[in-house]
């Protein structure tokens, strides 16, 4: 005997087919390639295969999408007892690898047992709690962070900080502008956490991350019945989910096209509508958006629609590099260096004063996120009693950090190159309201006129 197909051949009056039916209520056969080779009657009906539908030869996966039975055939080794969802219902299934006389795999055999499996029940309820804790925890995750965890007191994050305060209390959509690692996703979630929707959900879904195929249903839902397979049941989309709360759109310039329209009826109507449903839901969310690219440009290009883009920069809020925001280095290297220590449970070494002074002349193009980073590899890589420098660059940084600076010069462009960058942005957020941007910069309105002169 060579294959499981040949054996089940020869045996015309089903014998061999019957005894594993009699065993269960279902059973199923596939072969070393994991294509169906039988399946019961019974098994047909539990997964409603059509009459005029011939599943035999099919890859199994395309019956049951959930199935373990590849598994079994690559690994050789069953699965005695597992629990599976087929339609709605839970069974339990044990899956047995078949193997020829020369022991080589030959296919697999799936039981499923679903009558009188009240004496499970109990086993059942746990699994079913457990799964929903598991969904909740990865779908809903709760705002980490509050505005009080920004640390620094430079100029520009003071600035952020007022805006971010006055933002929290405004209730409108955000669209939230900085490189990466400046701090967009701190910043979403303190403004959530400071504003009436604290008690709400805060949801966030990353744009970048998402194939473009399954970003449409992730975000929006699916009605039931409108998917075979895992998405059977319908889906609760992260607009849904926010209900009551923030949805935190994390890279919007990279939403596709065809869904910009879905997510503008839901900025513009407050109306979301599932994948394959018709219907309409009412949602009560706003929306705060970010991203490190220029909108303005891919609107320009057509990879970002226009309307869009109005409605999300109803508020832009810049957050600073940190290399315009360097008098912040001193705490935030201390304050993340405390995080880190208490976290990994390393030894609380402190940084030297040569480290220092090599991070605050560092450019910073990963920015916060970067800062943190560097830090953590410092506390790693050091082995006397402070992280120097070279336990935060690798050598080839180093030398070109050395280099002398005309130090004088650079802090004064510096500082001239801060101030205008504030003032642009203040202005910004108060819509060219001058007077306003005066006050949210802490400055008289004529001290804020000869500057900009
Ligand atoms: N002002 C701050 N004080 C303390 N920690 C901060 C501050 N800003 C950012 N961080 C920390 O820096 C890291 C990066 O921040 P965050 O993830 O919010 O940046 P991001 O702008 O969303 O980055 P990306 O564009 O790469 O997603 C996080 O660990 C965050 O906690
Ligand atoms: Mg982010």
């Amino acid at each position: 005997m060579n294959s499981l197909r040949q054996l089940l051949e020869q045996d015309s009056n089903h014998n061999l087919l019957d005894l594993l039916s009699s065993f269960c209520q279902c059973a199923i056969a596939i072969d070393e390639n994991c294509n169906v080779l039988w399946i019961s009657d019974a098994y047909r009906v539990l997964i409603d295969i059509p009459q005029d539908k011939d599943p035999i030869g099919k890859p199994v996966e395309e019956l049951l999408p959930t199935t373990q039975m590849p598994r079994v055939v690559k690994s050789g080794k069953p699965i005695f007892i597992d629990l599976m969802q087929i339609k709605n219902q839970w069974c339990v299934v044990t899956r047995l690898p078949v193997r020829n006389n020369e022991q080589e795999i030959i296919g697999a055999v799936g039981f499923v047992f679903y009558d009188d499996l009240d004496s499970l029940q109990p086993l059942f309820d746990k699994f079913a709690r457990l799964r929903r804790q598991f969904e909740d925890e990865k779908i809903i995750r709760p705002s980490r962070y509050a505005l009080d965890d920004m640390i620094g007191n430079s100029a520009p994050t003071q600035l952020l900080r007022r805006q971010a305060l006055r933002a929290a209390h405004l209730d409108t959509t955000l669209l939230l502008l900085g490189e990466t690692g400046t701090g967009k996703e701190l910043l979403a979630q303190g403004i959530h956490e400071a504003s009436h929707r604290r008690c709400g959900p805060f949801v966030g879904i990353n744009m970048g991350a998402l194939p473009e195929s399954l970003a449409e249903a992730e975000l929006f839902g699916t009605a039931p019945g409108a998917y075979t397979g895992a998405d059977r049941k319908g889906r609760t989309g992260k607009v849904q989910l926010a209900n009551g709360g923030t949805l935190f759109l994390d890279e919007i310039a990279e939403m596709p096209l065809g869904m910009q329209a879905k997510l503008l009826r839901v900025l513009q109507e407050r109306e979301v509508e599932a994948l394959g449903s018709n219907r309409l839901e009412k949602v009560d969310v706003r929306i705060i958006a970010a991203t490190a690219k220029d909108l303005r440009t891919q609107v320009e290009k057509g990879e970002f629609r226009e309307d869009l883009y109005y409605r999300l920069n109803v508020l832009p809020i810049n957050l600073p590099p940190l290399r315009q925001r360097l008098e912040d280095i001193p705490a935030l290297a201390e304050g993340m260096l405390s995080q880190i220590q208490t976290q990994s449970q390393l030894p609380e070494l402190p940084l030297s004063s040569e480290a220092m002074k090599w991070l605050q002349n560092y450019s910073w193009p990963g920015n916060i996120r970067e800062l943190r980073n560097r830090l953590e590899r410092g506390c790693v890589m050091a082995e006397g009693k402070a992280i120097e420098a070279a336990d935060l660059g690798s050598a080839d940084e180093l030398p070109q950090q050395r280099a002398p600076k005309k130090l004088s010069s650079d802090l004064k462009s510096n500082r001239r190159e801060s101030e205008r960058t504030l003032i642009e942005q203040a202005i910004q957020s108060c819509n060219g309201n001058k007077t306003e941007a005066a006050k949210l910069l802490g400055i008289s309105r004529a001290s804020l006129y000869q500057r900009l002169k």
